[in-house]
């Protein structure tokens, strides 16, 4: 069976774990500190501070712990989640996750390579296509907990990417899952599939 069908079975094997339920009211005022960079509603300004509006409330559940436990380096967050407990993040997530995300422009130059990339993989190589987990609009698959994709700044997607790729991102489980897939994205295809997805809606 292909390596990354494997992986994706796995992962959503074990991601069938209960999490303690996020009020999303008491979310908004926990997130006050968070809004500086992420925005107050979520959609953050700068390319680089990733837009946590819409996105699935497992998916950001799972990134702060990660973050917290340093499982994911944020140089800009150190500290930031020391003192924020499991049921303040899960109130936090379920916050952002029910704002509304913005969407931005895809760089006409590069859409069409970024669009072949993110709906047809490369299937030569054994890369599935981004959609199979991601979905056909970005929205990702949050009971999965696969990120929603759509409408975040390029930047940071081609940062994430490149991430992945360099082994400076590691928290996609033991199934390797996006540094598998990133092993196969040069320079080129990473900068023309963010801004795809930027994008994306
Ligand atoms: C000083 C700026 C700053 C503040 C304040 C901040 N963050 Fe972040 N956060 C970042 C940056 C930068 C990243 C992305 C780092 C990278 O490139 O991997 C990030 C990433 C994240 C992610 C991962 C998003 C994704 O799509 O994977 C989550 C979740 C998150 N932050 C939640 C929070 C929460 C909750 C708070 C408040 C308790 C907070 N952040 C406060 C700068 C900040
Ligand atoms: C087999 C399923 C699968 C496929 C196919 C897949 N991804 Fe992912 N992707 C994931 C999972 C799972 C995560 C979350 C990992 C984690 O928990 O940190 C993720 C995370 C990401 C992130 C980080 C999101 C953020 O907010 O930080 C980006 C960017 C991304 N994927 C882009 C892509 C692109 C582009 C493609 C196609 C070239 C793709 N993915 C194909 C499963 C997949």
């Amino acid at each position: 069976m292909n390596k990354v069908i494997v992986s994706l079975l796995l992962t959503l094997g074990i991601t069938g774990m209960a999490h303690a339920a996020g009020d999303a009211k008491a979310g908004q005022a926990k997130a006050a500190v968070c809004g500086a960079c992420h925005g107050p509603d979520g959609n953050s300004a700068a390319p680089n501070f990733p837009k946590l509006a819409g996105q699935g409330e497992r998916y950001l559940l799972k990134q702060m712990k990660d973050i917290k436990a340093g499982n994911r380096t944020v140089l800009e967050m150190t500290g930031l989640l020391t003192n924020v407990s499991d049921q303040d993040m899960a109130d936090i997530a379920a916050y952002f996750s029910s704002q509304k995300g913005s969407v931005g422009a895809a760089d006409p130059k590069v859409v069409a390579r970024g669009e072949a990339l993110f709906r047809g993989g490369k299937l030569d190589q054994g890369m599935p296509a981004c959609t199979g987990c991601h979905a056909p609009d970005g929205s990702g698959n949050p009971t999965a907990g696969f990120p929603h994709l759509g409408g975040q700044h390029a930047q940071y997607v081609a940062k994430q990417l490149t991430d992945f790729r360099e082994g400076n991102r590691t928290n996609d489980g033991d199934t390797m899952v996006m540094r598998s897939i990133a092993a196969k994205l040069s320079n080129k295809d990473i900068e023309a599939v963010s801004s795809y997805i930027q994008g994306l809606h």
